[in-house]
């Protein structure tokens, strides 16, 4: 089956001090969505950006915003990044005490909830999750970090989440995340994913490299 392949780059692998013109950029070269990784020192070993930056960006492409929230506690802080203009926005069950609780809280703002799965999280851990949201993402490093190298079990877990998602007969999509090259993509999308998340990938080689990059991650 051909499924269409969106490209959402990661601005964790832009120049943080052109921010702007880089998300212009990858909208030109024409990525799909936006990747925003949103990181608190205390979740991941890393600080990466905030709801203002997140609102400072918006003004700059009207694609989907794909905001990543590796921070806890999370709940608190929904709110300010709907505000800010984030289309969806995808927690870790490890983040809070209430997975359950945070998607419905996200969906009550009005926009997309997804869930993503570390490495060592089984896709049990969707079971009764799998029908509230709206895309699952499948961590193929351990967050944190851009430039890691994919973990290939994780393409096992990306072939029984496709499972899951058909039987469900709902489109929910399944984004993949880390080490995602042009190596990895193919496999990516044949265990079934339908999103791939690229920072290293995507900005290697300047913004005049970033449509035959996202072209080639596309598979085209
Ligand atoms: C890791 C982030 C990823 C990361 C991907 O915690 O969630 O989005 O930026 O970077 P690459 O594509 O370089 O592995
Ligand atoms: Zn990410």
């Amino acid at each position: 089956m051909t499924r269409s392949i969106l490209i959402s780059p990661s601005i964790l692998s832009a120049d943080f001090a052109r921010l702007g013109e880089e998300v212009r950029a990858i909208d030109e070269a024409g990525c799909d969505w936006v990747h925003i990784d949103v990181m608190d020192g205390h979740f991941v070993p890393n600080i990466t950006i905030g709801p203002n930056v997140v609102k400072a960006l918006r003004p700059h492409t009207t694609k989907v915003f794909d905001v990543h929230l590796m921070i806890s506690p999370v709940d608190q802080y929904l709110e300010a990044f709907v505000a800010a203009g984030s289309d969806i926005i995808t927690v870790h069950p490890e983040a809070g005490p209430h997975i359950h609780r945070t998607v419905q809280h996200i969906k009550s703002l009005g926009v997309k909830a997804g869930v993503v799965l570390n490495p060592g999280t089984p896709a049990k851990m969707l079971d009764y999750l799998i029908d509230d949201v709206d895309l699952i993402l499948v961590m193929s490093v351990n967050p944190g970090f851009g430039g890691q190298s994919f973990i290939d079990n994780q393409l096992r877990k990306i072939e029984a989440i496709r499972k899951m998602i058909d039987k469900t007969g709902r489109e929910i999509h399944l984004q993949v995340d880390g080490g995602i090259d042009f190596t990895t993509a193919p496999k990516a999308i044949e265990a079934g994913a339908d999103v791939l998340v690229a920072g290293t990938a995507t900005f290697r080689g300047g913004p005049s490299a970033y449509a035959d990059n996202i072209r080639k991650l596309r598979g085209g």
